[in-house]
């Protein structure tokens, strides 16, 4: 009975050490497995990120220089449209462009070419000083400002 008794207890001994190793070899494959998942997960969001840092460059964009000023001419630009072709006149603080007024001027166009290339102020002001409709057509002419 001793024998048999003793091969039972290896036997039991055996098989329980074969369970165990099982049981551990299970554990540990099953481990290895949702630890790799996550980094595998990780792994692939970290190209993602570096990726979207390298396409947002920042780009200075320069300021665009607006410039919309009034022109402003001397005399002697004036002085060179002194006649039919082209009729430019100062008048008190401003400059206008009278080329196409000169064959509409219901005083005539002499009136207007005197002052072609000049300083009309004194002529304008005599004639139609304090009249609305001569200054109102005066102000459809203004091409810019006079410079001193
Ligand atoms: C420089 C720009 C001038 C403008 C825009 C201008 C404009 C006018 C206008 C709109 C009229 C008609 C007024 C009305 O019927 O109510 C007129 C008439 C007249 N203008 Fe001028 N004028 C100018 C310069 C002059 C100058 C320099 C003179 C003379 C030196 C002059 C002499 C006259 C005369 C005599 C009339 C009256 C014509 C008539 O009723 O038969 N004008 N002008």
């Amino acid at each position: 009975m001793k024998p048999q008794n003793n091969l039972q207890k290896n036997m039991g001994i055996t098989l329980g050490i074969i369970v165990m190793l099982g049981v551990l070899s299970v554990t540990i494959f099953s481990n290895s497995q949702s630890v790799n998942t996550p980094v595998a997960d990780t792994s692939s969001q970290i190209p993602t990120s570096t990726t979207t840092s390298k396409t947002s460059p920042v780009k200075k964009v320069p300021t665009p220089v607006v410039t919309s000023t009034t022109p402003e001419y001397t005399l002697a630009q004036v002085a060179t449209h002194s006649n039919s072709s082209s009729c430019w006149s100062v008048i008190n603080t401003s400059v206008y462009d009278l080329t196409s007024w000169i064959n509409s001027h219901p005083g005539g166009k002499q009136a207007i070419l005197t002052i072609c290339g000049k300083d009309g102020t004194t002529a304008f002001e005599n004639q139609h000083g304090g009249q609305r409709r001569p200054e109102q057509e005066l102000a459809s002419f203004f091409i810019g400002n006079y410079k001193k």
